[in-house]
Parts: C-alpha cells; sequence; structure tokens
C-alpha cells in the first residue's frame, strides 16, 4: 500500500509536464493522465509487458486500476488491482496475467491470441478517471526454409520452363516472404524465362507457413549455378532475413564433345605396362560408352568397359592399334565417336651366335680354341632403334651388336652378357648371357720350381692342370699312390703319394696330363733337402734356399772374429813394445777392431733378417719371391 501512494505522489509531481508535454489521447478526465506505449512487440512464447504510468495529486492514491482488453468491438476487463490487490482476473488468463508494482500488465508465454489492444484504466478518485491504451502485437520467427529441389534431372530448354524447387518456409507469424537467388542475384519473375509461384498457408495455430515455386528455363551452362531462397520476416517490428542452403541443379544436357585418351604411368607405352583408356563425353546423364578395337576393319568390342573407362593391364604388341569409343546420346539421339592410337614398344630377348674363325685358315668351325678369332653376334627384334652392350664380369667391354675377341685364350672363357636397350623407351631391357668355351691343350697351372726332399719320406704331389675337358693325368715314376681327381670350372688336380728313393732324386718325376687337343707335360726337379741343424723337426725355412747360404756365412764370420782377436793382439803387443806412436790413439787403433766385430755381427743379424721380413712382407704381397716359394713348398706339401 506504502508502495502504490509513494509512486502515486511522484507521478503526481510529474503531472504538469505530462499534460503539456502530450496534448491528450481520449482520457475520460482532464484532471489525470496516463501514459501508455502506443503498441508494444513481443516474440511469441515470451512475456509481454504492458506500462501503465500515470500522475496523482499530492498525497493522493488511486482508487483503482483495472486492465481490459479490446478486440474489435468487445471491451472486457480482464484484471484489476483495488487497494494493491489484484482482483476479478479473467480465469482463462489467470495463469498468464499479473500486475507488477509499477503497475505494468505482464502477460506470460505470449500467444497469437493475445495480440489486442489493452487499455488500462485508472481511478483517481476525486481527480476522475483515466485511460490509455497500447496495441500488443505478437511475432513469431520462421523455421529456417527448406529447399525441396526436383528430384529428376532438369532438362536443358531454351523454350520450355521447368520446376527447379520449392522453397518452403514454415511457421511464422506475421507472415513471410519469400525472393529466389541464382548466384547471389535475386531472381524476379520476367514473364519469360523465370516463373515464381508464391502460395500463403494458415495453419491451424494460426501461423503461416510460405511456400514458393521457382520455375526456369535453364541451360547447360546452368549446371554450375549455386541457388538458395531468402526468408524476409519481421520479428518484434524489426526486419530479419534466414536463408537457405546452397544448391545446385541437375540439368540434363546431350553430348556435344567427346574426349578420348590414353593414360599411361609413362608417355611411351611398353609391353607389361598397365594403360587405361579413357572416353569422356560431356552429357548429362552420362552416356553409354561402347569402345571397340579396330582389326583388319572389324570392331572388336573391349570387356570391362565401366563410365568410359578401361584398364589394359599388362599390354603386349598385339594390343597395338586404334580404339575406337562411340557414345549415343539418348536425349538428341547423336551418335559422337572418338579415336585413339594405342602403340606398344617392345623389345625381345636378344639371341646370341657365336662364330669362330681360324686365324689362319681363316675357316669358320664349331668349337673355338686357342688363338681363333670369336665373334659374338647380338641380335634382336623390336619395336624402335636399339643399343647393344656386351659386358663380361659387370665390365661394359663393347657397345656394339658385335664383339669381336681376337686370339683368344682360355682366360677370355667365360659368360659374356649382351644388353639390348630402347633409348626411346626408358625402362625396357633385355639381356642374354653367352658362355663362351675355348678349348684347348691343358694348361699347366702347377707352380713351377725345384721340391726339396729327404730320401725316404713319403711325399704328395699335386699337378693342376686347366682343361675344359676332363683330362687323363700320366704320372712318369711307377709304384705311386694316387688321390682322386679333383676337378672345379675346368680345373683339374691329380695328386699322387710317392716315397722318395735314390733313383727318383735323379729321375725327377713328370706328371702329364692329356685331352683331344694334346698334352702337357710338368717336370717336378727333386733335391735333397739340406742337413737339417735341429733333425726331427723339419722347419719351413730349412728348406729354402737361402737358408743354405747361412751355414756359410757364420763360418765366415767366426773367421772374422778369429782375424780381428789376432790383429788386436798383435797390434796390443807392438804397443806394450812401444813401437807405434802411444797415446789415445793408440787405444782408439785397439778399440776399432771391435766396432768392426760390431758390424760385422750386426751384418750376420741383417742377414738373417731379410728372410723373416720376407715372410712378413710376402705376406702383404710385397715381396713376391719369397712369398712365392712360401706358397710352392705350401703346395707341394698339399
Ligand atoms: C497516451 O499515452 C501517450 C504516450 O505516453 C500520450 O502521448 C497520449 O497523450 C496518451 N493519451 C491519452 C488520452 O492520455
Ligand atoms: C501531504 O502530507 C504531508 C504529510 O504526510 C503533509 O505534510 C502535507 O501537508 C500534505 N500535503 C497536502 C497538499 O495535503
Ligand atoms: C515496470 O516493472 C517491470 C518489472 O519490474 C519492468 O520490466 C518495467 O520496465 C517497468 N516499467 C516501467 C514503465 O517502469
Ligand atoms: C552460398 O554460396 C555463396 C557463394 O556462392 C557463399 O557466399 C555463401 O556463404 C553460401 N552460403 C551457404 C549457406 O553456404
Ligand atoms: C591419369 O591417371 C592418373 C592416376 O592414375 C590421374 O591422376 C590422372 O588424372 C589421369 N589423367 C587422365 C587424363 O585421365
Ligand atoms: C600376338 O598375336 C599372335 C597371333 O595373333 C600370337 O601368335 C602372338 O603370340 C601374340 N603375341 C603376344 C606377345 O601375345
Ligand atoms: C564417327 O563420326 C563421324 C561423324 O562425326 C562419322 O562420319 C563416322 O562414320 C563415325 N565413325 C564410326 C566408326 O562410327
Ligand atoms: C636378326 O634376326 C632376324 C630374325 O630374328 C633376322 O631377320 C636378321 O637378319 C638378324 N640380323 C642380324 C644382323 O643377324
Ligand atoms: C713301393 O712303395 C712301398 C711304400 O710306399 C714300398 O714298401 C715298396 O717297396 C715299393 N715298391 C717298389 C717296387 O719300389
Ligand atoms: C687344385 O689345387 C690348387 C692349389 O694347388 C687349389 O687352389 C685348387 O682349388 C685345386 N682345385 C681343385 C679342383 O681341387
Ligand atoms: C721328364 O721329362 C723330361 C723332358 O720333358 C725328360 O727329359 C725326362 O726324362 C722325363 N723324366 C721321366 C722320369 O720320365
Ligand atoms: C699326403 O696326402 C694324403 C692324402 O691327401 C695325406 O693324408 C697326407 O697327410 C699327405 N702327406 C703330406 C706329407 O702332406
Amino acid at each position: 500500500m506504502a508502495r502504490g501512494s509513494r509512486l502515486g505522489r511522484f507521478a503526481l509531481g510529474c503531472l504538469c509536464c505530462l499534460v503539456l508535454a502530450t496534448g491528450g489521447r481520449g482520457g475520460v478526465s482532464g484532471e489525470g493522465e496516463v501514459a501508455m506505449p502506443e503498441v508494444v512487440e513481443v516474440e511469441m512464447g515470451k512475456t509481454a509487458i504492458i506500462p501503465c504510468q500515470f500522475s496523482l495529486p499530492e498525497n493522493g492514491s488511486y482508487a483503482y486500476i483495472h486492465w481490459h482488453s479490446f478486440d474489435k468491438t468487445q471491451r472486457k476487463l480482464i484484471i484489476s488491482m483495488i487497494r494493491d490487490r489484484e482482483q476479478n482476473t479473467d480465469p482463462k488468463l489467470k495463469d498468464r496475467l499479473s500486475i507488477l508494482a509499477n503497475f505494468s500488465l505482464e502477460i506470460r508465454q505470449a500467444a497469437l491470441q493475445d495480440a489486442k489492444v489493452y487499455i488500462c484504466q485508472v481511478g483517481l478518485g476525486s481527480a476522475g478517471v483515466a485511460e490509455n491504451r497500447t496495441t500488443l502485437r505478437v511475432s513469431k520467427a520462421p523455421e529456417p526454409p527448406i529447399i525441396q529441389k526436383t528430384d529428376t534431372g532438369i532438362t536443358a530448354s531454351d523454350s520450355e520452363k521447368y520446376e527447379i524447387a520449392k522453397c518452403i518456409s514454415r511457421n511464422s507469424y506475421p507472415a513471410s516472404t519469400i525472393t529466389w537467388y541464382k548466384d547471389e542475384e535475386p531472381l524476379t519473375e520476367n514473364g519469360k524465362d523465370i516463373e515464381i509461384r508464391p502460395m500463403h498457408i494458415m495453419e491451424s495455430s494460426g501461423l503461416y507457413t510460405v511456400q514458393s515455386t521457382l520455375l526456369a528455363q535453364v541451360t547447360k551452362e546452368d549446371r554450375h549455378a549455386v541457388f538458395h531462397c531468402q526468408v524476409d520476416y519481421s520479428l518484434m517490428g524489426v526486419k530479419q532475413t534466414i536463408v537457405s542452403k546452397n544448391f545446385t541443379i541437375n540439368i540434363h544436357y546431350p553430348s556435344e564433345e567427346i574426349s578420348f585418351v590414353i593414360n599411361a604411368s609413362r608417355p611411351v607405352v611398353k609391353e607389361g605396362d598397365s594403360v587405361t583408356l579413357h572416353c569422356k563425353a560431356d552429357g548429362n546423364p552420362p552416356p553409354e560408352y561402347t569402345l571397340v578395337k579396330l582389326q583388319d576393319g572389324e570392331e572388336e568390342p573391349l570387356s570391362d568397359v565401366s563410365g568410359g573407362k578401361v584398364v589394359l593391364r599388362d599390354v603386349d604388341r598385339n594390343q597395338s592399334g586404334s580404339y575406337l569409343c562411340k557414345v549415343l546420346d539418348l536425349q538428341s539421339f547423336a551418335e559422337l565417336n572418338a579415336s585413339v592410337n594405342l602403340f606398344v614398344n617392345y623389345l625381345d630377348v636378344p639371341t646370341v651366335r657365336i662364330v669362330a674363325v681360324d686365324a689362319e685358315k681363316q675357316q669358320r668351325k664349331h668349337t673355338p680354341r686357342e688363338g681363333d678369332t670369336l665373334l659374338l653376334t647380338c641380335n634382336t627384334t623390336s619395336s624402335g632403334p636399339v643399343e647393344f652392350q656386351w659386358e663380361k664380369k659387370g665390365e661394359v667391354i663393347s657397345t656394339d651388336h658385335l664383339l669381336k675377341l681376337t686370339k683368344v685364350t682360355y682366360q677370355d672363357m667365360g659368360e659374356y652378357t649382351c644388353r639390348v636397350t630402347m633409348p626411346e623407351v626408358p625402362g625396357l631391357s633385355r639381356s642374354k648371357v653367352a658362355s663362351v668355351v675355348i678349348h684347348s691343350k691343358p694348361k699347366l697351372t702347377t707352380p713351377e720350381g725345384v721340391v726339396y726332399v729327404k730320401e725316404g719320406e713319403v711325399l704328395n704331389l699335386t699337378c693342376s692342370v686347366f682343361s675344359v675337358q676332363k683330362p687323363k693325368f700320366f704320372w712318369s715314376a711307377k709304384n705311386i699312390t694316387s688321390h682322386p681327381l679333383s676337378s672345379r670350372n675346368h680345373q683339374h688336380n691329380s695328386t699322387i703319394s710317392i716315397q722318395v728313393t735314390e733313383a727318383l732324386l735323379t729321375s725327377g718325376i713328370n706328371c702329364s696330363a692329356e685331352n683331344k687337343l694334346g698334352t702337357t707335360e710338368h717336370q717336378f726337379m727333386l733335391e735333397l733337402r739340406p742337413a737339417a741343424t735341429k733333425p726331427g723337426v723339419p722347419d719351413s725355412d730349412e728348406m729354402l734356399k737361402p737358408k743354405e747360404s747361412n751355414g756359410v756365412i757364420i763360418v765366415a764370420v767366426i773367421v772374422c772374429i778369429m782375424v780381428v782377436s789376432i790383429l788386436g793382439a798383435v797390434l796390443y803387443f807392438l804397443h806394450k813394445k812401444g813401437k807405434l806412436a802411444c797415446g789415445r790413439s793408440g787405444k782408439q787403433e785397439i778399440t776399432r777392431p771391435d766396432a768392426h766385430k760390431d758390424e760385422i755381427v750386426v751384418e750376420v743379424k741383417s742377414d738373417k733378417a731379410p728372410e723373416e721380413a720376407g715372410l712378413l712382407q710376402g705376406a702383404n704381397g710385397e715381396k713376391k719371391s719369397t712369398g712365392d716359394q712360401g706358397e710352392e713348398y705350401i703346395n707341394l706339401r698339399n
């Protein structure tokens, strides 16, 4: 109650200003005035507040406040405030209505039916009755627009309009409006190629659903056009817009262009490659493609063609030729075709022919022998120019199709590879390996040298020869134990064991190897090993020739030492007798021979040294001779 009067007093204070400022809008009494906005906007479902402000005479108070609704012609009391208490509330609106402390009318969950005129009537007692009115507007935003595209494709035409799409904006209040856009440009009905059919539906709820159908003539060029619709509506008196999703349309148009290409991983196709033939006509929907190979004027249809594409895997030379792609457009019934030429490069594994020419007789012969000239000819078939290359053991020895080997020896034997390539076709290479075999009489591979032996010992001797055919070995000595022949890579070893006898020492042993082309003989010279210094232990050094001179050197050294000693004694004797100019020089002369003696000893040592060094060097392959001797020795023992 106190609140109400205070406000009333405040309002009264402002009375004069209000009267001056407004100047009358249907007040019953000239005394008091009620200020109300002309319009109040509310969003459906939200709370509306309709203000009602009035002034009271000083210390005066209002008698009552009546809120009426006014719908068309019917005026109806909906709620009252008497002595700060709400009364007379319309039972239908009871839950949603109240009068606020500042006399504003609150309508909760505003509905479309609430959109009426509301009158605030204030009873001011002695000052009379005053009232004013406000129109309540209820609005609602539409749901986002929905596009219903034409399901089937739209035929491109320059004479007929087809339905493109519908744009539907549901449940707005008041009704919204729809505008169509193509590529961000608004479309308007023009009586020619664009027609727009709007439609308003009032739902039972009182809300509006607005629909617009766009019809237009479209051309092939419109296939990339982006369409959308825009909905304009008003919410709480403010203009708003909402746009649909962008969409494109499926335009049917006949094929006009056709392309037929070969798609391969490399620009030059070779056997074994995978190749895709791709035919594409520009019609929509895509037409049916027929791919054929033109073979002697006949058309051979290709299988597994899908969408104008066919993959030819692992192509061969037979697939070279012309291919044709045909398209029948079902809209225009026009037939289009395009052709493409496929060329599959090929290179065959080369063939190699070996011809041996006798150097003297200039005759061709079958089996090449030493001294002959060999002609290796590489030949191949290919789709284009080729390059030849001869290789032996990975090394290029010729870049011609012909390889000429003159005066061949058994060392020219081996595998020769002819490699052919096509410079114009990267990655195409073929090769053939040819084995060259050169026949000759057995070749001795046993190292030459003297074999040092001890009388009575059992000696192993190996005779090694090189021969393409298996040779026969003959040994000159009787009473030998032959070990099995070992052969590998045309290398044949015959090993025997034999007891060294005096007779054998004088005769030596000969080994001969024989094949169809001749005989080769090897003479093993046997020499007695010098008397061993350490008997029983056959030291390897003892078998080597240089060792023999060691004894001589040792004797020489002993003799030298004796000579020097005697000389020293003589000199000392002469010095003692005073026959020599004495002093330091004399003493020096005595010491010198000692120095010489040392030198000689050193020489002896240094003589021994080369052997040791030689063995080491031999291991390093520097000092060959000693090393070879060592090998020879090992061979002999084996
Ligand atoms: C109603 O209120 C408005 C705004 O306050 C005012 O301009 C107008 O004069 C009032 N009308 C009456 C009849 O009081
Ligand atoms: C209003 O009331 C106050 C006390 O509440 C009083 O002093 C004042 O004179 C009154 N004014 C009038 C015009 O009655
Ligand atoms: C009246 O009170 C309500 C709630 O307190 C407020 O929203 C509204 O603005 C007030 N109206 C005026 C005219 O002061
Ligand atoms: C529709 O497309 C235009 C350009 O074509 C673009 O600017 C706009 O953001 C798009 N709208 C939607 C909702 O994707
Ligand atoms: C050829 O094939 C490759 C992949 O295999 C593809 O990226 C390329 O677009 C194709 N080219 C044509 C002309 O079809
Ligand atoms: C190419 O076709 C012929 C017969 O037409 C056939 O004899 C030959 O083997 C084929 N070649 C290949 C590489 O398929
Ligand atoms: C391909 O089309 C042309 C016309 O563009 C036509 O003259 C020709 O006969 C067609 N070829 C085949 C094999 O259909
Ligand atoms: C290579 O071989 C073909 C047949 O395969 C033959 O016609 C041609 O004469 C040969 N060429 C040479 C240089 O031998
Ligand atoms: C043959 O050698 C064996 C030992 O190897 C020996 O016992 C035998 O006397 C020898 N025979 C002849 C005839 O030399
Ligand atoms: C033959 O003997 C030599 C050494 O004398 C050896 O290198 C070679 O491997 C042997 N060959 C065979 C087939 O035993
Ligand atoms: C070994 O051959 C040489 C000559 O080749 C010959 O003089 C010698 O008598 C032969 N020795 C034996 C034991 O046959
Ligand atoms: C000789 O050869 C045989 C068999 O290969 C072997 O058992 C024997 O130890 C060898 N003798 C010598 C002295 O190397």
